[in-house]
């Protein structure tokens, strides 16, 4: 039997498109069918690069574009509750990369929205879909080394400072919470869930974004999440789990693929390795494609309510260290 090819269209072809472009090249299935830009010029060198078909220069066309099955908005983050209405708005599927919105009312309306129109929605959290991080989610929920008693997650890198660059821009939702702060908090709560009580510390630059975050999520019996993000330094990116009887490492960076370190408690060590020989970005697609194929609206990995509980968190992390956009 012939399965069905889904055609794609990137919105915004920016850093991340072009890298998820080359992870979509890996996806049985997956046709990279169009491109919008809002300059003519970039989406055809785009579309030479990557051989897409299709090249528009204006997300409204792209929009109008009857073939599109799904698209990846790829566009800085105050944009995406806008771009995605308007993909729902015409019926296509939307895979929107991270943060989903700047605010938990955004996203509930995204959501709410995709209900309406009948049509798929999911947050681009590629790192869930990830075989190291799955293996990481089985392993926490068999309670193979018994339950987690603390979890530490970083991740940063030095920036160079550009006022008018998307990452320290406010405008343009810049700060490292937003950006890359997602992950260390994603992880806490797709392993330990929503903190009881979060203390979180920022420090800003002058364009009035946090260049660093210090976050401790607060559970019952003395267990803590440890998580700090920065775009100001180096810093090792690992996320390190510690069990009863165990502590687990994921190697850096944590949020990509890699492998992992287990440090059993009577000293043995192991490294476990996925063998994924793609960048990534395929799994989530892959993903995407099979829920449109079951004519799902909502992941069955990547609820819904998990992505509200995320903004949600960071909407109260960003309450705690006084930072509106
Ligand atoms: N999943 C991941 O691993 C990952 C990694 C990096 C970034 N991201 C996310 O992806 C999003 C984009 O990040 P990026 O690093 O790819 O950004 P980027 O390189 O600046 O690209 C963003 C694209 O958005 C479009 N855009 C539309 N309006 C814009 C405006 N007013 N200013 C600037 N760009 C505008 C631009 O495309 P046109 O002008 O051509 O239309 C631009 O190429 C962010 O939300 C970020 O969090 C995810």
């Amino acid at each position: 039997m012939k399965t069905k090819t889904f055609k794609w269209a990137i919105l915004g072809p920016g850093k991340i498109a072009h890298k998820f472009a080359k992870g979509l090249a890996e996806v049985p299935g997956a046709e990279l069918y169009a491109v919008a830009s809002r300059s003519l010029a970039k989406a055809e060198e785009f579309a030479k690069e990557f051989n897409v078909p299709k090249f528009y220069g204006s997300y409204e066309d792209l929009v109008n574009d009857t073939e599109v099955d799904i698209v990846y908005v790829a566009t800085p983050h105050v944009f995406h509750y806008e771009h995605t209405l308007l993909c729902l708005k015409h019926k296509k599927a939307v895979l929107c990369e991270k943060p989903f919105a700047m605010n938990k009312e955004q996203v509930n309306e995204m959501i709410q929205t995709a209900k309406k129109e009948n049509v798929f929605l999911m947050e681009a959290l590629w790192t869930y879909f990830l075989p190291h991080y799955q293996y990481v989610l089985e392993l926490v929920k068999s309670e193979k080394f018994g339950k987690i008693t603390g979890l530490e997650a970083d991740f940063g890198f030095e920036a160079p400072y550009l006022p008018e660059n998307r990452l320290f821009s406010k405008e343009l939702g810049g700060g490292s919470l937003l950006d890359i702060g997602i992950y260390p908090v994603f992880t806490a709560l797709t392993l330990l869930g929503k903190p009881d009580t979060i203390s979180a510390k920022a420090e800003f630059c002058e364009t009035g974004v946090d260049e660093s975050c210090n976050i401790v999520f607060n559970y019952k019996n003395s267990v803590h999440a440890r998580l700090f993000s920065t775009i100001k330094k180096m810093t090792p990116t690992i996320a390190t789990i510690t069990f009863e009887d165990a502590t687990l490492t994921i190697n850096r960076r944590f949020h990509e693929p890699t492998s992992v370190i287990i440090l059993h408690n009577n000293r043995v060590e192991e490294t476990i390795s996925f063998d994924v020989n793609t960048n990534g970005y395929n799994f989530e697609a892959e993903h995407v494609q099979k829920m449109l194929a079951q004519e799902r609206t909502e992941s069955t990995v990547l609820s819904f309510d998990k992505s509200l509980e995320l903004i949600g968190l960071l909407d109260d992390i960003r309450e705690e260290i006084g930072l509106i956009y």
